[in-house]
């Protein structure tokens, strides 16, 4: 059973195949956390709470001292009752008290998972998921709170989300919902966070927990480069292969918010959800708010553990499914090779050197609408421009098609120019409060996507191009954040909501747009990976890893990527060089392996590259074709990070375990360098390998434990890779 409820003792055992949670009700029904972790045969009095009389800890009962809200370990803590530590949730009474107290009413579960209106959520058949749904209330405010618990067996996965009710007849403003709270009772951990900014996405950040809270979040309206909606606790030690993880990551695309506190007892109050920063909901009566949910992994086994089950669980039970399995297009991207000087005749050229490359999709980025010569323009006018293509997009789609490729196209639905057909009708349609002036980004404003009225503009505008070509694949771009997050179609009690509700005004449109052509390949980008989240992926199967395309960088940024996504939701491109972003120079070689170990692409001009070059790009694109299936749907492991020296190492190993990949990156040549070994990871022990070069037989476990070693090579920015086939 994943979830059973053990009456006498009152106690919630949620049970994955290798994992272990419980909960307990204590007193009049408050929601005590027991236990997270490995797997338990059953919860009886292990871990049970240790009651204690706590200088100046509040207590709800004149005549207990020793049971105290400050002091119990609580599953979703409630404020203005004697818990001092970070709460879970606030609430608002229209006579402006904030206290709250939820008790347990009573609990259901459920075989399956209930989807989650108007969010993106995982998902699972009534086999593999089970959920528990707790019903706690607070009496005295009418307020009704279910917590989701949903429990993915095979997985090892618990999702975690809340629904609050207004069962009152007064309206109450809820002023924090939090997804996920929990507290370990334990604080030797390090907490790892991933932080960056556009151009340097997802760099790990590793600290220990020491007093005091950490605290990762965005406000900027979307989840941001800035820091990824993720967060994990470290056992002490825990490494890549060994340790125990605590990981929590954010199906959610907005402002957010996690935190790790430690009290003064030496407990972890580890808590994600949407900020509350700006962030209220009015809830009238009769009303209900659902807070999107947060994806919870334990690993026993270090942080290759922890991504091993998120890459799973998200490939089975997040991403749509039809694309899921499906091989990715290797792409040739028109943006960093002309930017916004696109013809239609130099196109095809470009098309032309693809094609015979054997590249197998065409896409066609900014510049081709309104009159956009350069970012400040034409957002929001979905119709191509003629000087550049006076055949229209129909005559390019058609002959890109006559060569063998597949079209796409890049979009950015979010946003409107000032300088735009659409801005000029409707000036209103940008975000904004009334009587501030507007803060700019990249020269943009953005729609306002909580009114319906232009949400249906964007899902007309973009379904009109989409359905009068050829396309297959959509890249959904974002390119500014949030300012003046005003609304004018919300009352003054509402505007605390706009952020909210732009984010599922989003998702509705993302909803739409994907459900209308579901035969599409849609992949999100905003300004490069800045909205690479698990909410954005359960719409679209793959993200833009980042506008840094430069191999030295992109290794830092793939390898921190894959903490918590399969490289199959990663899009990467090889550039030209010097590199656009850093200036680099680094070998054609290094940038394909780079590339080639995610959903692989160009993004240059092919036409400017000469003989060799195209051979070499030739001979690239027919390598990838052989091991794209191993790439983009076997398991990944890292080896060896770049974050931590001159090396970066990585492997995969196909899905029948008959393949294994395995690339060496080696950042500065060094005199007197070291041998490298490199060692696989994933393999079988017992199994025989053979290395497709030089035809050398390899014992599995030779493989993984004692390693190969790199022949030396005097050359910076090296990058290497090794073929293995299991031959028994
Ligand atoms: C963003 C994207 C790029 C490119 C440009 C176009 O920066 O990340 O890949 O599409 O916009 O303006």
């Amino acid at each position: 059973m994943a979830v059973s409820y053990d009456k006498e003792r009152k106690i919630f055992h949620l049970r994955g195949k290798d994992t272990s949670y419980a909960m307990k009700l204590v007193k009049d029904g408050y929601l005590a956390h027991l236990y997270w972790g490995r797997g338990l045969r059953q919860v009886s009095q292990g871990r049970d709470l240790v009651w204690k009389d706590r200088g100046f800890a509040p207590n709800p009962y004149i005549e207990d001292r020793t049971f105290s809200l400050d002091t119990l370990p609580q599953e979703y803590p409630q404020t203005g009752n004697g818990d001092f530590r970070a709460c879970a949730y606030g609430i608002r009474e229209e006579n402006g008290s904030r206290i709250s107290n939820l008790l347990y009413e009573d609990h259901e579960i459920l075989e399956g998972k209930p989807e989650l209106p108007g969010l993106p959520a995982s998902f699972g058949s009534p086999e593999q998921v089970t959920t528990l749904k707790i019903h706690m209330a607070d009496s005295i405010l009418g307020l009704h709170v279910f917590l989701l618990y949903s429990v993915f067996e095979e997985e090892n996965v618990i999702t975690r989300s809340v629904r609050f009710e207004n069962r009152s007849g007064r309206p109450l403003t809820l002023t924090k919902m939090l997804s996920m709270s929990l507290d370990l009772r334990e604080d030797e951990f390090d907490v790892l966070t991933l932080y960056g900014a556009h151009n340097n996405e997802r760099n790990m950040d590793r600290r220990p927990l020491t007093s005091g809270s950490v605290r990762v979040e965005s406000i900027r309206g979307t989840s941001s480069p800035q820091q990824a909606p993720f967060m994990a606790l470290l056992r002490k030690g825990a490494t890549e292969d060994t340790g125990e993880v605590f990981a929590a990551n954010f199906v959610y695309s907005g402002n957010f918010l996690a935190e790790a506190q430690v009290d003064p007892f030496r407990n972890v109050r580890f808590q994600m959800g949407m900020n509350p920063w700006n962030g209220e909901w009015l809830l009238e009566p009769g009303e209900s708010f659902q807070t999107p949910e947060v994806v919870m992994v334990y690993s026993a086994d270090g942080l290759n553990g922890m991504s091993q089950t998120f890459h799973r669980f998200y490939q089975n039970h997040l991403v749509p499914q039809a694309f899921a399995g499906k091989r990715r297009p290797i792409l040739i991207n028109s943006w960093e090779g002309s930017f916004f000087d696109l013809k239609e005749e130099k196109l095809l050229e470009l098309a032309d050197r693809a094609a015979e490359a054997g590249i197998e999709l065409f896409v066609l980025d900014d510049g081709w609408f309104g009159h956009r010569d350069g970012d400040d323009s034409s957002l929001g006018d979905w119709v191509e421009d003629r000087r550049k293509l006076p055949g229209g997009l129909e005559r390019l789609s058609q002959e890109i098609h006559k060569r063998g490729l597949e079209f796409g196209l890049w979009v950015e639905p979010e946003m409107i120019s000032e300088d735009s057909e659409l801005y000029r009708a409707h000036p209103d349609y940008a975000l904004h409060v009334e009587g501030r002036p507007y803060t700019y980004g990249r020269g943009q404003l953005v729609l306002d996507l909580t009114r319906k009225e232009v949400r249906d503009y964007v899902v007309e505008s973009i379904s009109q191009v989409l359905s009068r070509i050829q396309v297959e694949y959509v890249k959904w771009d974002m390119n500014r954040h949030l300012t003046e997050a005003g609304s004018g179609s919300l009352p003054w009690n509402r505007q605390g909501e706009v952020f909210h509700r732009y984010v599922l005004g989003l998702y509705d449109i993302a909803a739409r747009l994907t459900g209308r052509f579901p035969d599409i390949l849609f992949e999100s980008c905003s300004s490069g990976g800045g909205r690479f989240d698990p909410g954005m992926l359960y719409y679209m199967p793959q993200t833009w890893c980042s506008d840094n395309t430069d191999a030295v960088c992109r290794m830092r940024i793939q390898y921190a990527t894959s903490l918590t996504y399969p490289p199959v939701t990663m899009g990467a491109h090889v550039s030209g060089i010097p590199n656009q972003q850093t200036g680099r120079v680094t070998p054609l070689a290094t940038r394909g392996y780079v590339a080639m170990s995610a959903d692989f692409g160009y993004e240059l001009d092919l036409c400017k590259c000469g003989a060799e070059e195209l051979s070499q790009i030739r001979e690239q694109v027919a390598f990838y074709k052989e091991i794209r299936d191993t790439v983009q749907f076997g398991r990944f492991y890292r080896v060896n990070s770049p974050f931590e020296g001159n090396v970066c190492q990585w492997n995969f190993v196909s899905q029948d375990g008959r393949e294994a990949v395995a690339f060496h990156f080696e950042i500065l040549s060094q005199p007197a360098a070291p041998v490298r070994l490199l060692k696989l990871k994933g393999l079988d022990p017992d199994g025989v390998y053979r290395d497709q070069e030089s035809g050398i037989l390899y014992g599995g476990d030779e493989l993984m434990y004692c390693g190969i070693s790199v022949p030396l090579k005097k050359q910076d920015f090296r990058g290497e890779c090794f073929r293995f086939m299991r031959i028994k």
